[in-house]
């Protein structure tokens, strides 16, 4: 029987499948310091961004064969080292991309209307001080006509695009990797098979950093790995330009951004992503014109449950294989 640990949870649909190919699978969480132990029963382990699968913990575990990722990035998961000993790695790199595109706009939507403060403090000083929150929050912008820059043109930066098109925005894109993308809208309204087809051509970094009113990042990170955006970077964007990360968080240096949004440089943050997860810095946590969320972009029902499916499906398919 083969047995499976779904360590950072799996959806329903997902399990279902799994039970119904003859797996047991358990979805009782294992703490970071005792996994080692315990996959020493498994076949498989599952996780998605919290559980890291390091080389102790594959040193630890003989029968493992699989492991599954739930989600895009593997940098919780020693993938070089785990397929020197024979293990299998796979993920599911498209399924929440959607999500995180739209995670980067409940930030966008909300930073520009400065709900992160308003949120704060209404309950604090909403009946003493609501006349003073008004005026400050009557600065807000739209973000019709505004220029979107958009760092990696891969999966979810596609996404993003697609709606900023559809607010009326414009969108600039850079990606070392990619020159023209044809990105199809999706316009239910107009009919089941009409899609509005936008070519969309990289544009340099330069234009996207110089040129952009909001910037939102979608690039690979690997630990270790220099801040992509520094002082020096955010120092050549628009004054008062708008930062969302909902990709790693590494990609901007929390210092640095402190230090741009004390002064002025960058007008507001939104950040699901922190450099260490659980966040150390408070600071970063506790600034006026930052939006959080604990690092759940790619976090929905509708992605948990594509994630669960196609990473359901694709243990079946090993495992059907490497009987
Ligand atoms: N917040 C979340 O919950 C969440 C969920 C899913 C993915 N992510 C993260 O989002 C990021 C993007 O995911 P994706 O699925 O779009 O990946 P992807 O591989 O489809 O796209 C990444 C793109 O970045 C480009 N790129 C690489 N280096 C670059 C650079 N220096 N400058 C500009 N572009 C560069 C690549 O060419 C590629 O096209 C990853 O870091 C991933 O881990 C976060």
């Amino acid at each position: 029987m083969i047995k499976i640990l779904a360590n950072d949870g799996i959806d329903a649909s997902g399990k279902q499948l799994l039970e119904e190919a003859g797996y047991t699978v358990d979805t009782n969480k294992v703490p970071q310091d005792q996994l080692a132990a315990a996959l020493k029963n498994y076949d498989a382990v599952l996780v998605r961004s919290a559980t890291k699968i390091r080389k102790d913990i594959i040193d630890a575990a003989p029968n493992l064969k699989l492991v599954g990722r739930g989600g895009v990035g593997l940098d919780n998961i020693d993938v070089e080292y785990a397929k020197q000993k024979g293990i299998k790695v796979i993920n599911t790199p498209a399924s929440s991309s959607v999500s995180v595109a739209e995670a980067v706009f409940a930030h966008l939507f909300s930073c520009i209307r400065f709900l992160p403060h308003l949120n704060r403090q209404m309950p604090l000083h909403g009946d003493t001080q609501f006349n003073d929150l008004k005026k400050l929050a009557s600065n807000g912008t739209e973000l019709q006509g505004k220029t979107m820059g958009i760092f990696g043109f891969g999966r979810i930066g596609q996404e993003v695009a697609k709606i900023a098109i559809g607010l009326g925005m414009r969108v600039l894109a850079f990606d070392p990797y990619v020159d023209e993308v044809d990105l199809a809208l999706n316009l239910p309204m107009l009919g089941e098979n009409n899609r509005l087809k936008v070519t969309i051509r990289t544009v340099s970094e330069q234009s996207v950093i110089t040129q952009s009113d909001f910037i939102t990042f979608h690039v690979p990170f690997n630990e270790g790995q220099k801040a992509l955006v520094d002082a020096e970077l955010m120092a050549k964007m628009k004054k008062g330009v708008g930062l969302i990360n909902c990709s790693r968080g590494g990609v901007i240096s929390e210092r640095d951004l402190i230090d741009a949004l004390n002064s002025g440089q960058v007008g507001f943050a939104g950040l699901d992503v922190f450099e260490k997860e659980p966040p150390v810095n408070m600071d970063v946590l506790k600034q006026q014109n930052v939006s959080l969320s604990p690092h759940i972009g790619g976090s929905t029902k509708e992605a948990q449950n594509r994630i669960s499916i196609e990473l359901a499906q694709k243990v079946i398919e090993f495992f059907k294989n490497n009987a």
